[in-house]
């Protein structure tokens, strides 16, 4: 039998064919798994529709996580929908493109709340509006990266906002996990080249740099991601929670080599 037969999953961030959400909507109906998918705006919702249509005509829906009403909207559809949430996925950031080069010093007040906002509370937000839906032992899950815990050239606010991520992953792990054993992990995956990673400074210079460097001497897929994705979604991870999983060919690992 499939890991996740039975399971119903909601993916956000698919935004086009290189969306690390769209490797993990595929691997999740793979194994399984009865998916929706949201889309931020209209920019997006063809290549989500279309996505759907492959993968058992999911049903889709908008989710831009700024807004308040549309996470309302979403945790409304989510009722009709599916009912009950046994996997989420919370696979999205933003930062202005200005505030992913140069000095992190030079981070404006506004660049710096819209980064945490998105890419950091909106996880909080997405949860406190699903919680009632979560079924018995569902699986939270956020993507994040190094630039967290390391200073990355260029990464700036975003690291500080998947700083927050992660500790946000921690915090909901001890509120959910009294909650019917519901688990939060997010993963950490090395660079791969998707439309948000190609606003960040230099990032071919990343790839490059990891592949050389990293112990697997190669970077890491989507698909690497999804497959983890899929562990972490299915029961053969039940007693793993609130932890960061680094899918990053070893990078992470490196002091001086
Ligand atoms: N690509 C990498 O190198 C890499 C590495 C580690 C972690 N990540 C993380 O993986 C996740 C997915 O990014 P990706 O690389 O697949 O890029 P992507 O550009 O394909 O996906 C980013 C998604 O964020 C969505 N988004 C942005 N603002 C939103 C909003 N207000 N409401 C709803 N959705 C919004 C976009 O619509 C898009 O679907 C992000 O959290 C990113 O930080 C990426």
């Amino acid at each position: 039998m499939a890991l996740l037969t039975g399971k119903s999953a909601c993916v956000l961030g698919v935004a086009n064919r290189w969306s690390i959400a769209t490797a993990i909507a595929r691997a999740l109906h793979a194994h399984g798994a009865s998916l929706v998918l949201t889309y931020e705006g209209e920019r997006t919702r063809e290549d989500v529709e279309k996505l759907a249509a492959e993968l058992g005509g999911a049903p889709t829906t908008a989710a831009d996580v700024a807004s308040d009403e549309s996470l309302d909207a979403l945790a409304s559809f989510l009722g009709t929908a599916v009912g009950k949430l046994d996997i989420l996925m919370h696979s999205l950031a933003f930062a202005r493109k200005e505030e992913l080069s140069g000095k992190f010093f030079s981070t404006s007040r506004a660049g710096f709340g819209t980064a945490l906002d998105i890419s950091a509370y909106s996880l909080v937000a997405l949860c406190q509006r699903l919680a009632p839906m979560l079924g018995e032992r569902a699986s939270v899950m956020a993507m994040t990266y190094l630039g967290s815990v390391r200073a990355v050239r260029n990464y700036n606010v975003m690291g500080v906002a998947k700083a927050a991520l992660e500790s946000s992953v921690r915090y909901l792990a001890e509120d959910f996990g009294q909650m019917g054993g519901v688990r939060v992990n997010a993963i950490s995956a090395g660079p791969i080249k998707t439309a948000s990673a190609r606003a960040v400074g230099d990032f071919t210079k990343i790839l490059s740099e990891v592949a050389a460097k990293s112990p697997l001497r190669r970077n890491a897929t989507a698909e690497d991601v999804a497959n983890v994705a899929v562990f972490l979604a299915s029961d053969l991870s039940s007693a793993i929670t609130g932890q960061v999983l680094y899918v990053d060919a070893g990078y992470n690992i490196l002091g001086i080599v």
